[in-house]
């Protein structure tokens, strides 16, 4: 779990903006719900034989009432409750997007957290292929916006219910053939969820692994159809897809289309972003039935993507701070400065006294395009001195009013 220090902070704060912005344009609106929620939800969502709710979970009773609660590992889960819950979807489909922490007791490593934050977004109501595809031309606009390269798609469909059972058997069938290649890791799966020894990282199973029964080779036909039609929209749209059969996706409430946009930068957590349709979900948590799509970003490894110096820069710093000597300068130092904030300037006014020469190293530090300068003449005048720290000039005094058009200058 990080701490986020200010020129972080600031990054991660115009990352966030920018995902908005871009969300806002497809005409999604945020939803925030709590980090807390009951157990059962995400074990009934996620799924009881999956990494996440088998061993990931941060989970703790009540004291207070008994209950079960989780730190939310995942936002569509809570989004879903929320939008049954406050009866968000008779009759009007909705497009909703939320940011914030989640929780994973994972390993830590680099680009795996045990508290990373996701901005996710959910369309719940939309039964057709358009949305997906609408949902990844979004993320390839908002790759474009922030600059991020070498980012690329992989896409499968999970076919319906029927699909992925048939297939298992499959794929069980298949693996007892081969029992002689399997590790342990394999047989220990091989009957709870064998579509995760499809992830394998053993080089000996790896022939094997690519030769095993393909889920997409026997899609249902409208799953068939359905498929087609996210892929001839991303077509329309220039934004390429590669067919990645093995791509099962770790959480239970998948079926038809999932997706990840992936990179080779970031080592073993190459992952940026992942999601796909989920129209079970809300039926399953006691809604009205209503076909789903959504996805979710790591905001650290995107913001890892994004080199220093970059698009979103580091800290803002202030275009004025105020040295003042002396009681009422101190008071007339203040009302100079609201007067520059009521304008929508950033101003520091000096804080804790000193000599001048010391408040000055302190202006320059600030990053502030100009030192305001207040003593007991300025004071007199009610105007300030004001001496440009970036360029060389010299200094001169003011009125309030003209220091004012002076930094509106430099906004
Ligand atoms: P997920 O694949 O579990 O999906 O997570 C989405 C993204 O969150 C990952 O691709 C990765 O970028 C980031 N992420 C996950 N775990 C960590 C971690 N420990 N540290 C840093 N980043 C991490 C979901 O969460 C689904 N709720 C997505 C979704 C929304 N599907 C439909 N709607």
């Amino acid at each position: 779990m990080n701490d986020l220090l200010p020129a972080q902070a600031a990054r991660y704060r115009r990352l966030v903006e920018c995902v908005a912005g871009v969300l806002a344009r497809y005409g999604y609106s945020e939803l925030r719900t709590p980090v807390l929620e009951r157990t059962e939800l995400f074990v009934r969502t996620i799924g009881e034989v999956t990494d996440i709710v088998e061993k990931e979970m941060y989970t703790f009773r009540d004291e207070l009432n008994g209950e079960s609660l989780t730190l939310r590992p995942e936002g569509t889960a809570a989004c879903v409750r929320a939008a049954i819950e406050h009866n968000m979807l008779y009759g009007t489909p909705q497009r909703l997007w939320y940011e914030g922490p989640m929780f994973r007791h994972e390993r830590p490593q680099k680009g795996r957290y045990r508290q990373f934050h996701q901005v996710g977004c959910e369309a719940i109501g939309f039964a057709g292929p358009d949305i997906d595809a609408e949902q990844i031309v979004l993320c390839a606009r908002l790759w474009r916006e922030l600059g991020l390269q070498d980012v690329s798609l992989e896409i499968n469909s999970l076919g319906d219910a029927a699909t992925r059972a048939a297939h298992r058997e499959r794929l069980v069938a298949y693996f007892e053939q081969h029992r002689e290649l399997l590790d342990e890791d394999a047989l220990r799966r091989l009957h709870a969820n064998p579509l995760r020894i499809l992830d394998t990282k053993n080089p000996a199973m790896q022939q094997m692994v690519a030769e095993a029964p393909k889920l997409v080779d026997m899609l249902d036909a409208e799953s068939a159809a359905h498929f087609d039609g996210v892929r001839e929209r991303l077509a329309d749209a220039g934004v390429a897809c590669t067919l990645n059969p093995r791509l099962v996706r770790g959480l239970d409430y998948y079926n038809r289309t999932v997706f990840e946009w992936v990179t080779t930068r970031l080592g073993a957590q190459g992952t940026i972003c992942a999601g796909g349709r989920y129209d079970g979900l809300v039926e399953q948590l006691g809604g009205r039935a209503a076909p789903a799509c959504g996805f979710a970003m790591g905001l650290e490894r995107i913001l890892a993507l994004i080199d220093d110096g970059d698009a979103l820069g580091g800290l803002q710093p202030p275009a004025a701070y105020i040295v003042h000597q002396g009681e009422p300068a101190a008071r007339f130092a203040v009302e100079v400065a609201e007067g520059l904030r009521d304008l929508g300037h950033a101003v520091v006014v000096h804080g804790g006294g000193g000599k001048f020469a010391a408040q000055m190293k302190r202006a320059d530090a600030s990053g502030a395009q100009y030192a305001l300068i207040v003593g007991e003449a300025e004071v007199a005048a009610r105007k300030v001195g004001v001496k440009p720290l970036r360029v060389a000039g010299e200094q001169q005094m003011l009125a309030p009013d003209a220091v004012a058009a002076l930094l509106s200058g430099h906004c």
